[in-house]
């Protein structure tokens, strides 16, 4: 069973039985507990989980998901794109979120980075509200997330370089020496080399452009990557050779990634399980496996076209 109902916070008062019965029973497949050895970078709140005060009367917190999107709604004018979606990934996960062309997923993203404030519900990330405590905190937050956009997204006017050390510059207080290091460092884990800094977005190859989008999503070494159809116009070889950098980044540095995608060899490739956006609410959650299942159309033409299986027989699935 994959559709995906989040599990009731022990808060939540009443609710219909029905439902929390199944979010229980499919907590364990959906949600596992987030344990503090769970791979997926050092949250301080995992820290503060494995310690409890002796004596103390206080439930023990659990480690908070790295991104949770709960009761999430969102009206464009009179157009509704999200109606009571809920969310939750959890630390080390490499979640693909898919939908159907317009269904707002590049939207949901641009709420979980907080340049977009849903109509209703509340988004966390790593625990806490991106909005209301304070310019200090807010900035902090952001340190812990990077993003590649759907087009990359480059600031055309800047060197490869300026746009790689950009958050840099905007959200740390480094000096120059210090950054360029950091640059030329973030540049060989995208395998460019240092003389790809002086070149212009303009100059730059497709895949070029995603690897310095990267480069720059790396810069603040986030927890959080998402990307934002991260092959979306490569050709084959580029695509595999991208997703083979993101599959080594994000186990070396155990990060916590959430990728939109098309591309079905792509979402093989690295999800560790798939949301699906359908019907403004993620629909469904959970492996590959489970969600091939389900008896949806968007479900079916995605992942049973004739296409889609022969990107799926070819990753072995
Ligand atoms: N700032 C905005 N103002 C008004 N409408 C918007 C805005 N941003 C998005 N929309 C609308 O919200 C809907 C969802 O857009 P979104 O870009 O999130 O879709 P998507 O799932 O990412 O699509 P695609 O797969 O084509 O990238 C679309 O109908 C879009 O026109
Ligand atoms: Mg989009």
């Amino acid at each position: 069973m994959s559709q995906y109902n989040p599990p009731n916070l022990p808060s939540e008062k009443g609710g219909d039985l029905g439902s929390a019965a199944e979010a229980a029973s499919t907590a364990s497949v959906n949600n596992p507990p987030n344990l503090p050895f769970q791979k997926g970078g050092n949250h301080g709140s995992a820290a503060k989980a494995a310690s409890p005060v002796l004596g103390s009367v206080e439930p023990i917190p659990a480690c908070p998901p790295v991104i949770s999107a709960r009761g999430l709604s969102t009206r464009f004018g009179k157009v509704w794109v999200h109606r009571n979606l809920n969310l939750e990934i959890q630390a080390g996960e490499l979640v693909a979120l898919v939908g159907g062309s317009g269904s707002g997923k590049t939207t949901l993203l641009r709420q979980i980075i907080g340049l977009l404030t849903p109509t209703e519900g509340e988004i966390r990330v790593f625990g806490e509200p991106l909005f209301g405590g304070g310019v200090l905190r807010e900035r902090l937050l952001r340190q812990r997330f990077g993003v590649l956009f759907q087009q990359g997204a480059l600031f055309s006017a800047f060197s490869v370089f300026d746009n790689v050390a950009f958050p840099l510059r905007e959200l740390k207080r480094l000096d120059e020496a210090t950054i360029r290091d950091l640059v030329m460092l973030k540049l060989s884990m995208v395998e460019l080399l240092p003389r790809h800094g002086e070149l212009m977005p303009a100059e730059l190859s497709g895949g070029m452009v995603k690897r310095v989008a990267l480069a720059r999503a790396l810069a603040l070494e986030p927890e959080l990557l998402l990307l934002d159809e991260p092959t979306a116009g490569l050709d084959p070889d580029r695509s595999d050779s991208f997703v083979r950098l993101i599959r080594s980044l994000s186990a070396e540095l155990g990060l916590t990634v959430v990728l939109v995608t098309h591309d079905l060899d792509t979402l093989a490739a690295l999800s560790t399980r798939i949301a699906v956006l359908a019907e403004q609410r993620i629909l469904a959650y959970g492996s590959m496996q489970d969600i091939m299942k389900i008896d949806h159309p968007f479900i079916q033409n995605f992942f049973h076209s004739e296409r889609s299986m022969r990107a799926l027989q070819n990753v072995g699935i």
